[in-house]
């Protein structure tokens, strides 16, 4: 079955784009009309004129672009598509965490519900994460939620204290900082390129912290010839199809697999794109009175990232 030629009729006839992050099956990235990290996923569906975003990602992914564009019908692949770092936040938890903190500015990962944006002041993504804390006064008291790993790394670049979330992804704390050491003795030459989801002993290990389209970024502005890559291995397609005389080394998970997938993000697949799109579901629907509460600190990180 040709689902690349099927998916682009029906598009067309709907008048549909199909956006996909940078940990998507090879396929997947290669029939989307975008494909980015967090923050470029969420500033394309803003300002879309397509009727239909089919959001090739994770659940909040999805969310997030209905909050920005509610009038679009915003459509997933597979509705299980979730998030476990979004999924370590409850919100009536965070709730009463902020409780405890009175007077301190929320500051929230885009990687969460629309429940919890509903209790944040400003969202960030890693790619802005450290230039949106440090627009606010170094005295000011920050909660940072949910990423723990991503938190710690801004406090020690930003020389601050945010009080922090203990909440994690699955994914980048599975790398193995022994495997990786082996690999940078292998490859002395090799830049190691970390997302900051990973944890501290991996961050103090690695040559370049970043985002997906920060590392993206680097490899291509590097003059290094090969990369030991730390991060979700669907971003080796891309870096692969636009540095093809690169080489890129995906950095082993403890349990062995050379290959560190999200196994969210890989439940959606060609097949499952096209017949979202034909029966236009599994749609993303938000609640209007928590839309209208959690756009606003997503428009103000738009704002601020601009
Ligand atoms: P970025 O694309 O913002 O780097 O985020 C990575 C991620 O884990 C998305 O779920
Ligand atoms: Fe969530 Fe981690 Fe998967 Fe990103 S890689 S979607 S943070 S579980």
């Amino acid at each position: 079955m040709d689902w690349g030629k099927k998916i682009d009729e029906l598009k067309k006839q709907k008048n549909a784009i199909i956006m996909a992050h940078y940990y998507q099956d090879a396929a997947i990235q290669d029939i989307a009309d975008y494909v980015g990290d967090s923050l470029a996923l969420a500033q394309w569906a803003a300002k879309t004129q397509a009727d239909i975003i089919v959001m090739c990602g994770v659940h909040f992914m999805g969310e997030t672009a209905k909050i920005l564009s509610p009038d679009k019908k915003v459509l997933v692949p597979d509705v299980q598509a979730g998030c476990s770092l979004a999924d370590s936040c409850p919100a009536d938890a965070f709730a009463s965490f902020i409780e405890k903190y009175p007077n301190h500015t929320v500051i929230s990962y885009v990687n969460t519900t629309a429940a919890v944006k509903a209790l944040t002041d400003v969202v960030v993504t890693s790619t802005n994460a450290k230039s949106i804390v440090e627009t606010f006064p170094k005295n000011q008291p920050i909660i940072f939620g949910p990423d723990y790993n991503l938190g710690n790394y801004i406090n020690q670049v930003t020389g601050r204290n945010m009080v922090l979330w203990n909440g994690g992804c699955h994914v980048h704390e599975k790398f193995s900082v022994q495997k990786i050491k082996e690999l940078k003795k292998q490859y002395p030459d090799a830049p190691v390129l970390t997302h900051p989801e990973c944890k501290q002993e991996v961050v103090e290990i690695s040559d370049f912290v970043g985002s997906t389209a920060a590392i993206l970024n680097y490899a291509g502005k590097s003059e290094a010839k090969r990369f030991i890559v730390v991060t979700e291995c669907g971003i080796l397609h891309k870096m692969r199809q636009q540095y093809p005389d690169k080489e890129f080394i995906a950095a082993p998970a403890i349990d062995g697999s050379a290959c560190n997938e999200c196994n969210y993000m890989r439940l959606n697949t060609l097949e499952k794109v096209y017949n979202c799109l034909l029966h236009e579901t599994p749609e993303v629907i938000v609640d209007k009175e928590l839309a209208e509460k959690a756009v606003k600190p997503i428009v103000k990180m738009l704002e601020l990232s601009r």
